[in-house]
């Protein structure tokens, strides 16, 4: 039997949904290392220029062909064109999406488990079990299967309460909590000694490194990677922009939702940074090593793993409750990603199978877990490689094919059709004049260098 599509219930709501899917990890511990080394204000200004220039109309190319098609990935790349081939290269393609974000969730979750470990160990700590605080905050093969268990059944639990009762509802709690602790730490850490030598480095921009090519390359992966394009979750999401939208708010404007999605992903990587230079200048006045054997400032892992959890534990009682609230935010930050990421294989089987949401999202849940657990017992041998395969490899690639999809095989004219049943889109603007050539020529042209280089290094 099938069941009726979810969708948002509000333009606030999908927004704070979309921006918990692009703001995570990556925003925190990526990017602001990524600008401190690499010009400080320059780069974050290249950055943002790059975002708008390249990511965005990508993003928008998503976020069309969802609310036009109404359906999951799969679905909506087979049935962009009337041709029966590309049809079913679409429908290749959609599953091959679902299989690089199924994949990529499977690593992150092994992820954002350690994180919520070092979450719950400070809490175990402040409520007196010492013992279990202790087991939590050492990595080991069983704490590191059981805490990506619980994070992955947090996952599964939010999607399998559907679009709005569970994505929307949690990701409009989780986004403004996620922005106040943010804030508070800021404001914590900008008080500390070193903490000004960090705003400098990062803020102070030396336009000599922004014009490197392959560092202007690194920030458009890392603006894809941040925005989740190419595997269909912001597609699937602008599918839940459906009608219920825009009847209730005849304002709404897809160019517009998509350059405040892709400001606020951006300005958050920027305020991110204001609390991780400065932190890791205040760990380094503490005597805590924020530089790598090679010379470069510590960022993913190394940084959030080592240096601020050193940090933490310099600074006595105040260090358990900044390395609580640190931690909190992190898994707030990776929750409303990973939500997003399972939303995609669940929205394709519960409409291809018209099984129950709650079912399909345990079955697949599970199965992505299982895979998570093959991964940490295998770390060494299979950990990087699936994360190259999927981010550095497939990501890039699926962008490429969706923009090719959305300039090339969806023709023009259907599109402009298409375009002009979706109320509210202001098709005469200048947005709808550059567009379409934009997805056609420049950014599959983009995405290739990109993806060259990549292979090269
Ligand atoms: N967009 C998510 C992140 O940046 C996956 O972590």
């Amino acid at each position: 039997m099938a069941h009726a599509r979810g969708h948002f219930t509000s333009r606030f709501g999908f927004l704070m949904a979309a921006a918990g899917s692009a703001i995570g990890l990556g925003n925190i511990w990526g990017f602001p290392t990524q600008a401190a080394s690499n010009g400080g204000g320059a780069f974050v200004l290249a950055y943002f220029i790059l975002a708008f220039l390249l990511a965005y109309p990508a993003l928008m190319a998503e976020l069309i062909i969802g609310r036009h098609s109404n359906a999951n990935i799969v679905t909506a790349l087979s049935t962009l064109s009337d041709r029966p081939l590309l049809r079913r290269v679409g429908g290749m393609v959609g599953y091959y999406g679902v299989l690089v974000v199924s994949l990529i969730l499977s690593f992150y979750a092994i992820v954002a488990g350690w994180i919520l470990a070092k979450f719950a160990a400070p809490l175990m700590q402040l409520l007196g079990f010492e013992a279990g605080a202790g087991w939590l905050a050492q990595s080991g093969l069983v704490r590191d299967l059981s805490a990506c268990f619980v994070f992955s059944l947090m996952t599964v639990w939010i999607v399998a309460r559907g679009v709005s009762q569970g994505i929307e509802a949690w990701s409009t709690r989780l986004m403004p909590t996620l922005a106040i602790l943010l804030l508070a730490l800021i404001v914590y850490v900008l008080n500390q000694p070193g903490a000004a030598e960090g705003l400098r480095v990062y803020l102070l921009p030396d336009f000599s490194r922004v014009l490197d090519p392959s560092l202007l390359l690194s920030a458009m992966g890392q603006a894809f990677f941040s925005l989740s394009l190419g595997v269909g979750t912001m597609l699937v999401y602008g599918s839940y922009l459906g009608r219920a939208l825009s009847e209730r708010d005849r304002q709404d404007k897809l160019p517009h939702i998509g350059a405040t999605l892709t400001l606020l992903d951006t300005s958050f990587a920027f305020v991110a940074g204001l609390l991780i230079i400065p932190a890791m200048y205040v760990a380094q006045a503490q005597g805590i090593a924020i530089y790598g054997a090679a010379g470069e400032l510590l960022a993913g892992p190394g940084l959030v793993l080592q240096v601020l959890p050193s940090l933490f534990d310099n600074m006595g009682n105040a260090g358990v409750w900044l390395a609580m609230t640190f931690f909190a935010l992190m898994t707030i930050a990776a929750l409303t990603s990973s939500i997003s990421m399972l939303e995609a294989p669940v929205s394709v089987v519960t409409e291809k199978s018209g099984a129950p949401r709650t079912r399909v999202t345990m079955m697949i849940g599970g199965i992505i877990f299982l895979i998570s657990a093959i991964i940490v017992m295998n770390f060494a041998a299979l950990f990087d490689g699936v994360v190259s395969f999927t981010t550095e490899f497939s990501q890039p690639l699926l962008g490429l094919a969706l923009c090719l999809f959305a300039g090339w095989v969806w023709h023009r004219d259907k599109k402009i059709q298409a375009l002009a049943a979706q109320q509210g889109i202001e098709r005469q603007g200048i947005f709808w004049r550059i567009w379409p050539f934009y997805v056609r020529i420049i950014c599959p042209l983009l995405i290739l260098v990109t993806f060259m280089q990549s292979l090269r290094v």
